[in-house]
């Protein structure tokens, strides 16, 4: 039955029925002059038994040229081998084995460190379905850029760009194997890093390839770090392109990547899968995918909720997932079920349900250690590949925030040595701020039990949290679902090291998708409202929804919200508000917690210092208004008029 739902997908290329299947090809430049299965070179295991991805893959080689084709199973062996390749080619070296068993470092290129959204491109037939907060171009030209070739006679980028690389085929299943939630992809890349990644990140090989049978529908992801090997060519560390493209075909669901080998531009399941293409699907099919952690808390008494919390990028999703309550809160309990994205569909009896698709955290480094987050670095006591961290003298990883103090010498993220006293002249940085980890989810110690239940959780309450070092108050309830929708829809949050450019910037970050929308924000912003107008028809309880943010800073720069493990007393109100118990005081937004509503010990935190984070300062709201009217007036094409009225009703009660 799983396998009936999924074939009834909107079908993309790969899975067009016969009748379609010669046009699909020539759109893809294929020629199909030989049975696919005896294509020469490809190296079809006898596991593969779908035609049409036999044929995509042979396509693309065709296109890219690569000078071998490899499929992967998903296995430890496999994933030995290809780590093996990867430390011989330089590109990840062995971590001290004692310290940091089966553990990788990998150096990218210093111009190849974070997800690049000024090259990132919603490429829907037309413009206003992409919205004017997505990069876009028509697909047609978009095609003849990358895959088949220009007027001028320029070629396209992706012909030839896998020469004297190999072609890994990555089949993968974001979800759980089967879930009548997940999606099938397949990446072809020319990268062996993004292939052990993927192994890492989702349910990837043999298993995915099992469900997806011999006509299973599956999104095709092509990408290529767009550095060609000619014959004699030395390879070097980290190959990649200064010229990038990170693209989607929403409507025919495809994906094709150039240039980058890190993180979102290159994982394909991730970014551009599990939300780009993924938020499109969910439009027409009733669903959200959202950029947002899943964790359950566990009160005294047993009680066991779900919270999906949607932040920005290094915002604290990973952190808040995996949080371990202060010694105050022995009795709760925080398991993760998602660390960066959630799947939400209306389930038994119409709640709202949600799946993690990934299989694993591609984590933020610097910042982690014993005290802010001792089950984090738990979990990378072994089996992990870290990427642009600092090297100690005896083979280990040290980032900015690990200790106290740093080591008396490293090597850098570039490779080169470091002191306390370079960084003191020079102001560089052992770990990139944008350094990070890859780690299997079951090496979580608070790993929930359902993480892996293809039904996913109930929901009970949405969070939605930017980085604000001024304005927005610690925590806001929002008096319904359409205040809600509202506070997510106009959040702002200062840029960080995630996103090549410039940090600490304040931008609109609608509900934490600004970058990950896979169209008009005008249109997902209405989808939402739609989702609980449904639930609200179906007479079954909305999620509770709020706002937070944990960084609002003092005269002295420093954050005055402790955070980390004592955002469990944030929790906590919250989950006192569902049952009906925790107190709160009403003012222009909603619904926020006076002093005597949170619980204190085991922090010294003063009356004044609450009122210093949760307070609300009016001339700060007035000139934050102007900027959801700017977001506004950009969205203003499909802009549902619930967000303009409840705007004027805000305005009014700060105004009273
Ligand atoms: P992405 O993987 O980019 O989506 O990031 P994320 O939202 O999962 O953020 P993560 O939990 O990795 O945290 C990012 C940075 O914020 C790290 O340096 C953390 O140490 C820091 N951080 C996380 N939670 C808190 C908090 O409650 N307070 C403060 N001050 N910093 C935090
Ligand atoms: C983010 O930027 O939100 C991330 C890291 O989770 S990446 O996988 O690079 O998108
Ligand atoms: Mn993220």
């Amino acid at each position: 039955a799983a396998k009936a739902a999924r074939n009834a997908q909107p079908a993309g290329p790969p899975s067009d029925g016969p009748a379609e299947d010669t046009d699909s090809c020539r759109r893809h430049g294929v020629v199909m002059n030989q049975p696919p299965n005896q294509a020469p070179g490809l190296n079809v295991p006898s596991f593969v038994k779908h035609p049409k991805l036999v044929a995509w893959v042979q396509s693309i080689a065709r296109l890219t040229e690569p000078a071998e084709v490899v499929w992967c199973d998903g296995s430890a062996e496999e994933y030995d081998r290809l780590c093996s390749q990867l430390v011989a080619a330089g590109t990840m070296q062995r971590l001290n084995r004692a310290k940091r068993p089966d553990s990788f470092l990998a150096r990218s290129d210093p111009d190849d460190v974070a997800r690049v959204e000024d090259r990132t491109f919603i490429c829907s037939e037309r413009q206003e379905d992409a919205g004017p907060t997505n990069n876009w171009m028509a697909p047609a030209r978009m095609r003849a850029i990358l895959q088949t070739g220009q007027a001028d006679g320029s070629p396209a980028l992706f012909q030839g760009c896998m020469r004297g690389r190999t072609m890994y085929v990555v089949p993968f299943s974001m979800g759980p194997l089967g879930s009548h939630i997940a999606q099938l992809g397949v990446e072809l890349t020319d990268s062996a890093y993004v292939a052990v990644s993927m192994r890492t990140m989702t349910r990837m090989g043999k298993a995915a390839l099992e469900v997806l049978g011999s006509d299973g529908h599956f999104v095709p992801c092509v990408h290529s770090v767009g550095a060609p090997l000619e014959a004699g060519q030395a390879d070097v560390r980290w190959p990649c392109n200064p010229t990038k493209y990170i693209v989607h075909y929403p409507e025919t669901q495809e994906i094709w990547s150039y240039g980058s080998g890190y993180g979102g531009n290159a994982l394909l399941g991730k970014k551009c899968l599990a939300l780009r293409i993924a938020s499109h699907m969910g439009r027409s099919g009733g669903w959200l995918a959202e950029h947002m952690l899943i964790l359950g808390v566990t009160s005294p008494a047993g009680r066991k909720y779900h919270v999906a919390a949607a932040f920005p990028s290094a915002c604290g999703k990973t952190n808040f997932s995996m949080l371990v309550p202060p010694r105050s809160h022995a009795g709760w309990s925080v398991t993760t079920v998602g660390e960066d994205i959630a799947w939400i569909k209306p389930g038994q009896g119409g709640r709202l349900h949600a799946i993690n698709p990934e299989a694993g955290y591609f984590g933020v480094a610097p910042g982690t250690n014993e005290h802010t987050n001792p089950n984090c670095m738990a979990m990378l006591a072994r089996d992990v590949i870290f990427t642009n961290v600092a090297l100690t003298d005896d083979g280990d990883v040290w980032w900015e925030g690990m200790t106290d103090a740093p080591p008396a010498h490293l090597i850098d993220w570039q490779g080169r040595d470091w002191t306390p006293q370079i960084a003191k002249e020079t102001g560089a940085k052992a770990a990139h701020p944008n350094s990070r980890f890859t780690v299997s989810s079951i090496h979580n110690p608070v790993l929930d039990t359902e993480w892996d239940n293809p039904e996913g959780v109930p929901i009970d309450a949405f969070m939605f949290g930017g980085r604000r070092s001024t304005t927005v108050p610690l925590v806001t309830e929002a008096r319904d679902w359409t205040e809600g929708v509202y506070m997510a829809a106009t959040m702002g949050s200062e840029t960080t090291a995630a996103i090549a450019g410039k940090v600490g910037v304040v931008r609109r970050d609608p509900f934490a998708m600004i970058a990950f929308a896979g169209y008009n924000m005008a249109d997902y912003f209405q989808h939402w409202l739609d989702i609980g107008a449904q639930l609200a028809a179906a007479g079954v309880p909305q999620p509770k929804i709020y706002c937070v943010n944990w960084f609002r800073k003092g005269a002295d720069g420093k954050f005055i919200w402790p955070g980390f493990s004592d955002n469990m007393r944030v929790l906590e109100w919250i989950v006192g508000r569902l049952e009906g118990r925790a107190g709160a005081a009403e003012n222009a937004f909603g619904f926020s917690p006076r002093y005597e509503d949170l619980r204190w010990d085991g922090l010294d935190f003063s009356r004044e210092q609450f009122q210093s984070v949760i307070g609300i300062d009016r001339p700060a709201w007035t000139q934050e208004l102007v900027l959801h009217q700017e977001l506004f007036t950009k969205l203003s094409l499909g802009l549902p008029a619930e967000l303009p009225a409840t705007k004027a009703r805000i305005e009014q009660r700060l105004a009273a």
